[in-house]
């Protein structure tokens, strides 16, 4: 019995891979399902993955390592995601960046020793518009990002 697909994940799995035209192309998806299960994806679980859906261990680490919305460490409470790409750093978001690092004693790429925090420097969240902009946890969104607007989420979000 696999270790990391249970009997009830693998049903769920099935369901998932049904919807593709190929297993291969239900990557993504698998992925997600096994980070909701267990709240992060080991490196056991990118091979069950690959074994089960019949692809290459590699090619489910290059999705996992490509993708920053994929943990592969149990998660902190609270996670700061600020992106970097071109929008956002042309309207300021390196500066919202080192000032949020300033104010929690973190570096990007960092999760503070007790798991209440963690930062990390991502690439473009879709939402241009709203740059400078950073993605707190897993759904929110905060955009038009000042040093004032982060000194006020830290005090609200800590
Ligand atoms: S460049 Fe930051 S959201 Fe697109």
């Amino acid at each position: 019995m696999d270790k990391i697909f249970t009997p009830e994940l693998k049903a769920k799995a099935d369901k998932i891979v049904a919807l593709y035209e190929t297993r291969r192309a239900s990557v993504l998806e698998v992925l997600r399902l096994v980070m909701e299960h267990y709240g992060h994806v080991t490196i056991e679980a990118e091979e069950a993955v690959a074994n089960y859906l019949g692809i290459a261990p590699i090619d489910v680490h290059e999705v996992i390592t490509f993708y920053t919305l994929y943990y592969t460490k149990p998660k902190s409470r609270v996670r700061f995601n600020v992106c970097r790409t071109l929008s956002c750093s042309l309207l300021g978001g390196r500066e919202v960046l080192s000032h949020l690092e300033e104010k929690l004693g973190l570096k990007a790429g960092e999760m503070h020793p007790s798991g209440s925090c963690s930062i990390q420097a991502v690439e473009c969240l879709g939402a241009c518009e709203l740059a400078p902009m950073l993605q707190l946890n897993d759904d929110e969104f905060i955009g038009n990002l000042t040093k004032e607007k982060i000194d006020e989420l830290v005090k609200k979000v800590m």
